[in-house]
């Protein structure tokens, strides 16, 4: 069980439209990727947008403990000095990274190749996470990791020389594929990872940004070993992830209409759009350019009447964090929705699948929890709600909860809600300045 804080369990209720403009924090992702190259690059490194949520903070502070200099220059804008890939040094105690799976997995492939000894442990949530993932293919590589049964948290990594891999990796994980490509950057040759669908790309983008060679063809990436990696200056675009809530807030609320401005739109995360455009939602990308080495646009979106629809398997990947909040769209849409194919929400900060059906049920809805997906029969009347939910201590169950309830007829109240610090700190009061009632 998580401690208990005071803003621990929020209350949403159907109010006003959701209205006007709203930029939303860093992208998480692209977040701590910015700080792990800049800390392994040579000079200094400046980070605009970074997202100030409890799993970026993780990352930063284990840096801290290996020596690299990161200095907040105000809200967002971090310098890092980095020290280049043989520059770490090792941790004097455990290094703890919270809630946040990408943080263990990617230092995970960071550790391996250094010359020295390192233990990674996490939150109870974490500490239940696959973690064997990352371990196979580093133990090719001759990584040296030990950790508790079924390849758990806390993991034990005594850093040492390792040799290059072509791996060929079981499920689409962007964590794995960078895990392996961040092992190879301080191997001697080339390390290639062959995924079974593309994930999210950002580690590829930001180590081409950075100097490194990166070759991608078809689903194969590979990096050379031993770059010259050389200091940026990165605009981390806003989260998708996290501009998904007042997104489908505002497509659920009548009379709501949203821009939502500087939100990345790189193809390998904007599944969610094209599903809710599926469904028949009116969402606009205006003014696309590049941030960061990324796509981002102004997303407009208005109200729109939604219909069910089919999970397409291949936009799964591109969806995967997107899947609590699209089950809540589908909750409110015309006709029933079918998610299959979707295993891997059991193993994300909770059992998205289990928690979805849960917590939909209690808000009245007709859910189904498959083994690999859900099946929902929507109600755009709004749904009963006057309920209690849990989020399972999970970021985005809660989020999405909460913005269930701004279609309920009774308030809905959430409990659990620490967690919404690990990615979006500033989701209560952006909604509320929107015209949602959450508090
Ligand atoms: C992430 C990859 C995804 C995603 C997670 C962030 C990343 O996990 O769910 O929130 O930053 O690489 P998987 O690699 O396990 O799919």
């Amino acid at each position: 069980m998580q401690p208990t804080l005071p803003n621990d369990t929020l209350t949403a209720r159907a109010g006003t439209p959701l209205q006007g403009e709203a930029t939303v924090p860093g992208d998480k992702s692209i977040s701590h990727r910015s700080i792990m190259l800049g800390a392994l690059a040579e000079g200094e490194t400046v980070v605009q947008h970074l997202l100030e949520g409890e799993d970026v903070l993780r990352t930063i502070a284990a840096f801290r403990s290996m020596g690299v200099e990161i200095q907040r220059d105000t809200a967002g804008i971090y310098r890092i000095q980095g020290v280049g890939l043989d520059g770490l040094r090792e941790p004097d105690d455990v290094l703890d990274m919270g809630n946040s799976g990408t943080a263990m997995r990617l230092l995970s492939g960071v550790l391996a190749s250094q010359p020295f000894f390192s233990v990674l442990t996490g939150d109870a949530s974490l500490r239940q996470r696959p973690m064997k993932r990352v371990i196979t293919p580093l133990s090719q590589m001759g990584a040296r990791i030990i950790s508790r049964e079924q390849g758990k948290a806390p993991l034990v990594i005594q850093g040492t020389e390792l040799i290059p891999i072509d791996y060929q990796m079981p499920v689409a994980s962007a964590q794995v594929k960078s895990a392996v490509l961040l092992a190879g950057l301080n191997t001697a040759g080339g390390s290639a990872v062959l995924e079974p669908e593309l994930s999210r790309d950002h580690t590829e983008r930001m180590l081409t940004a950075f100097g490194a060679e990166v070759t991608r063809q078809g689903l194969r990436v590979a990096v050379d070993g031993w770059p010259n990696l050389l200091a940026q200056t990165i605009e981390v675009p806003g989260d998708i992830s996290s501009a998904a809530f007042p997104l489908v807030a505002a497509l659920l609320v009548p009379g709501s209409e949203l821009l939502l401005q500087g939100v990345g739109v790189n193809p390998t995360r904007t599944g969610l759009l094209a599903l809710l455009s599926q469904m028949g939602a009116r969402i606009e990308q205006r003014q696309v350019r590049q941030a960061g080495g990324e796509p981002i646009a102004d997303l407009h979106v208005s109200h729109s009447s939604l219909r069910g629809i089919e999970v397409p398997a291949e936009l799964i990947p591109r969806a995967i964090d997107e899947f609590p909040i699209f089950c809540v769209a589908a909750a409110l849409a015309e006709g029933e929705t079918r998610l299959t194919g979707a295993a891997e929400l059991r193993v994300k900060e909770s059992d998205r699948i289990h928690a979805m059906a849960v917590g939909l049920q209690a808000l009245g809805v007709a859910v189904t929890e498959l083994a690999d997906g859900l099946h929902i029969i929507g109600n755009p009347e709004g749904l009963p709600g006057g309920v209690t939910v849990d989020s399972f201590t999970d970021h985005r169950i809660a989020m999405s909860l909460l913005v269930a309830g701004l279609r309920c007829r009774e308030p809905v109240v959430v409990k659990r809600c620490a967690n919404i610090q690990t990615s979006f700190p500033s989701f209560q009061p952006l909604m509320s300045r929107l015209g949602a009632t959450i508090v």
